[in-house]
Formats: C-alpha cells, structure tokens, sequence
C-alpha cells in the first residue's frame, strides 16, 4: 500500500460522529488518581502500572473499580463533559456513548440519578458548543434475562430524552451463547422506541453476530469485524446497510487481530460495509479518535475523499443524529 500523505488538522477538522466509545473506558491513569485521592482509595497499585491487566476480564473488573470512584452528580456530570470536549478535539460534532450501570456501584438502584447527572454534564457541554452526546445504556453480558427485562422497563418508564439505545457489552467468549437470554428485553427496547446495539463479532465469531442480528434486532453492531470470516454474513451486512462502530487499536490490544495490515476495517468498507472508526476505550488505550482516522489512512492508504466519506457515514448511523 503506497504511504498516503496525511495532513493531520484535515482529519481533526472533518466532521465526525463517534459511535462506539465507552464512558467506563475514558478514564486516564491520572484522571483515575486523581479521582481516588479526591474520595480518599487507595490505588490497587502504583498509577504507573494501573492498567496492567493479565486479560479482558482483569480490565471489565477493572472498569469496576474506576467507576466505583465517580460517587456524586459533580463527579459523574465532570465525567460527561470531559468525554464531550475530548471528543469535539477530535472533529466530534455528535456522538452515542455506551454506559453500563453495572460498573457505577455508587449508583447501584438509581438509573435515574445516573442518568440524571451524566445529562447535567452533557447538557452543560452542549451549552458550550461542544460535541451533543446521546446514551446507550448497557446490559453485561453475564447479567441474567430477569436483570435485562428490569432494565429495559425502567429505561422506556423513564423516557429520557438522552437515551438513545440499549446496548450490550462485556465478555462473549466467557459468557457463552447468550442471544436466546437477551431477546425478549431487546425486543422490549424496540417496542419501546429504543435503538439497539450490540457487541458482537469481537470476542465472538460469526455466530455471535448472527445471534445480534436475528434475535436482538441489532440497528447496528460494536465492532462486528469478525464478519469478515464468513463472506455470505458480509453480504447480509451489506444487503441489510447494518453499520459496524470498528474500533481498531482496542482490536489490536485485544488481540482479535495481529496488525494493523491485517485488520479487515478497509476489506469491510471495500465489500461495501457501512464503517466507522471509533475508538472503544480511549482512556485505556491512550489514543484519541483523530488519531485512530490517521492510523487508518496511513494504513490503508485513504485518499481525503475515502476520509470524508468514512466521516459521513460515521453520522449518517449516528442514533443522536437520528433521533426518534
Ligand atoms: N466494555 C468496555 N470495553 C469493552 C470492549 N472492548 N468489549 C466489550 N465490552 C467492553
Ligand atoms: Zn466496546
């Protein structure tokens, strides 16, 4: 692939939405140090090494602990507003965020006090003309069919205008098949005037994005990209225009794939997948999402037409873009 030349302040400057990005993820080492000692916790070890994790289900844990130190309105509403200015940085004019309350301890009980201060901080972001944040409020994928269903029901009594979708995360490979569990609270959400969103095809196969499809009604999938193993799945993507949110250092990281040359973001968009390039976990990772666009023309060599056409498509499958 020929070396693209890439002017950075073009990609930062084009307008984007973001798609798949986690809350829980967005925490920096120093931001999570710094949280601690504002609410007196120890460190579980010394900040240089905190995010040190022997695997995917260290870090859900560990996403646990880092949201367990967000205990008031103030903490939480910093929180939103802080993902919203990173994200504007980045060329973000709208964006849906993926929040799972069970990670939130403090909040434990009180969807509608959490939802409540992360609107206070996305509201007062959007007064400062910065990037307009719509939620996903997610299942875990270890959580049991009663637990989702309860969920979903508060969800659509509460009606919040900030709530865009229902979603699901977590760990696939270690929760088994879990699409059977999760399809009548999905259905619920649709039912409800939710969008739906699910993980899949990351930590699962193929199969896992089958499940998404046909029993969760997915609008959209997180990741998605190990559609890539099955050509008659990446017809139906197509056939059907469902988005993928590609998240491609979080896959690298995660090991799904072992390089950037060997990652099927351009091979999907190529067979006429509708992408996007998002960036999961930013916080964790230590990227930003101008940044991961870069990386993807580097490396696929993305003209500035391919560039502004990812980006738009970014926004056109945006839910807060679309709003019901
Ligand atoms: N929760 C936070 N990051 C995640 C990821 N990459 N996959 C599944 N669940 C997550
Ligand atoms: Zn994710």
């Amino acid at each position: 692939m020929p070396a693209a030349h890439i002017d950075p302040d073009f990609v930062r400057m084009l307008p984007k939405a973001e798609v798949h990005v986690h809350l829980e993820g967005c925490f920096s080492p120093s931001d999570l140090a710094s949280l601690a000692a504002q609410h007196g916790e120890p460190l579980p070890r010394p900040v240089e090494q905190l995010f040190d994790f022997a695997g995917f289900d260290e870090f859900l844990e560990f996403l646990s602990w880092s949201c367990g130190l967000l205990r008031t309105v103030d903490d939480v509403a910093a929180a939103a507003y802080s993902y919203a200015s990173r994200a504007t940085a980045s060329g973000v004019v709208i964006a849906d965020i993926i929040v799972n309350p069970t990670h939130w301890a403090s909040w434990r009980g009180d969807l509608a006090g959490l939802i409540g201060a992360l609107d206070r901080g996305f509201s007062a972001a959007e007064v400062d003309g910065l990037a307009s944040v719509g939620l996903c409020i997610s299942i875990l994928r270890l959580q049991t069919a009663a637990e989702a269903v309860q969920l979903v029901d508060e969800l659509i009594a509460l009606g919040h205008p900030r709530v865009v979708a229902l979603s699901i995360d977590g760990n696939e490979a270690l929760s088994g098949r879990t699409g059977p569990r999760f399809a009548d609270a999905f259905r619920r959400a649709g039912a409800g005037g939710l969008y739906r969103t699910v993980h899949a095809g990351e930590s699962s196969g193929p199969e896992g994005i089958r499940d998404a499809l046909d029993l969760l009604g997915a609008d959209r999938l997180d990741h998605g990209v190990r559609a890539i193993e099955d050509p008659s799945l990446v017809a139906e993507l197509v056939d059907r225009g469902i988005p993928l949110g590609i998240c491609p250092t979080s896959n690298l990281t995660l090991g799904v794939f072992p390089s950037w040359q060997q990652h099927p973001l351009d091979a999907l968009r190529l067979a006429g997948v509708r992408v996007s390039v998002n960036s999961d976990d930013p916080g964790f990772l230590a990227i930003d999402l101008a940044g991961e666009y870069e990386r993807s023309a580097a490396t696929f060599g993305w003209s500035d037409d391919t560039l502004r056409a990812v980006a738009a498509t970014s926004l056109d499958v945006c839910f807060m873009n679309n709003r019901r």
